[in-house]
C-alpha cells in the first residue's frame, strides 16, 4: 500500500518477516532506504534531498535512463524525475518484492521519441536487496540507451573506505579529462574527488569495505561500474547535500555506458544488481 511522504510524494514500504525493510518512492522508483534485519541502512540519503518535480532525489538509488551522464537529454535522463506506477507487490517464501513501471508519455516523447516500457523489480531476499531492471522497446523503430542504477552506499567514513574487486580493469577517469588507465591496486581509496567508469568491471563482485564491515555488490548484464565520491569542493556546490555528508557515502553504480544498448522493435534487455553485507 502507498503512503504519503515529504511534499506528498507517495512511497511504498517493503518488509520481510525477519525484519528487513525498504522504502521506495514512486517518483523515480527511487529506493531511499534498505534496512537489513539488524537495522543497518545500507543506503545513504541526503538530509537535504529535495522532493520537487523535475529534481532528482539525492541519495538512495536514482535510476539514470535513457542517458547516463550529460548529453542531449538532461543529465542522467528522465527516469529519475518521472513518477512511476506501482505494478505489483508480492510476499513469497523469503522474498518480498515490488515492481514499478514507467512507459513513454507525451512528456517523454518530446525528448525521446520512442515507445518503451521500463519494469523495475526490487526484492528483499533475507538481508539482500536484489533489483531487476528491464527495458522493452514497444515501438517500431530501434532505439539506443545508456543508463545506471546510481546507488549511494552508506559508509562510516569515506577516508577509511576501500572499494575492492576492480584490479586489472580499464577505467575512464572523469576527473582527468576522461583519460583511460588500468586499475593497478586491489583497493581503491579516497583522498580527493574520484569519478571513474570501470569498463566491463561489472564482471566482478565489488566489495565496499569500511571500518564497520563489508558490502558485497554483484551484477549481471550491466557491464560497467562507476565509482564516485565528490569530496569537499564538489560537494560544496551541491545544494541538496547536507554539510559534511560527502564523507558518509560512496556511489558504486551498475552502469551501461561503454556499450550503448541498441534495442530493436519488441526486443528487451534486463540486468540484475544486488547487494548485501558479508
Ligand atoms: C556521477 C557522475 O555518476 O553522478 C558525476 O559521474 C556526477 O560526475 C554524479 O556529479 C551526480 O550527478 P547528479 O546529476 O545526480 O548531480
Amino acid at each position: 500500500s502507498l503512503h504519503e511522504g515529504e511534499n506528498g510524494f507517495p512511497f511504498v514500504t517493503l518488509q520481510t518477516a525477519a525484519g528487513a525493510s525498504a522504502k521506495i518512492y514512486l517518483y523515480g522508483a527511487h529506493v531511499a532506504t534498505f534496512k537489513d534485519s539488524k537495522g543497518r541502512d545500507h543506503l545513504f540519503m541526503s538530509s537535504k534531498a529535495e522532493f520537487k518535480q523535475g529534481k532528482a532525489l539525492r541519495g538512495g538509488i536514482p535510476i539514470c535512463w535513457p542517458q547516463f551522464g550529460p548529453g542531449k537529454l538532461p543529465q542522467h535522463g528522465f527516469a529519475r524525475n518521472s513518477t512511476w506506477q506501482l505494478n505489483d507487490t508480492k510476499v513469497e517464501e523469503g522474498v518480498t518484492s515490488a515492481t514499478f513501471l514507467l512507459k513513454d508519455s507525451e512528456e517523454t516523447k518530446k525528448v525521446f521519441p520512442h515507445s518503451f516500457e521500463l519494469h523495475y523489480t526490487v526484492e528483499l531476499k533475507g538481508d539482500e536487496m536484489n533489483t531487476v531492471f528491464l527495458v522493452k522497446n514497444c515501438g517500431s523503430d530501434a532505439f539506443d540507451w545508456t543508463g545506471a542504477l546510481h546507488t549511494y552506499f552508506n559508509v562510516a567514513a569515506i577516508d577509511s573506505t576501500s572499494v575492492k574487486g576492480l584490479k586489472g580493469f580499464t577505467y575512464v577517469d572523469k576527473v582527468q579529462d576522461a583519460k583511460e588507465f588500468e586499475e593497478k591496486g586491489e583497493d581503491i581509496k579516497f583522498t580527493s574527488q574520484l569519478d571513474r567508469v570501470y569498463l566491463k568491471g561489472a564482471s566482478n563482485d565489488v566489495h565496499i569495505q569500511d571500518t564497520e564491515g563489508t558490502e558485497k555488490v554483484t551484477f549481471s548484464s550491466w557491464k560497467d561500474v562507476v565509482v564516485w565520491n565528490p569530496w569537499v569542493e564538489k560537494a560544496g556546490g551541491m545544494s541538496d547535500l547536507g554539510e559534511g555528508e560527502w564523507k558518509k557515502y560512496v556511489c558504486v553504480e551498475a552502469v551501461q555506458v561503454s556499450d550503448v544498448v541498441r534495442l530493436e522493435p519488441q526486443q528487451s534487455w534486463s540486468g540484475t544488481y544486488a547487494f548485501s553485507k558479508l
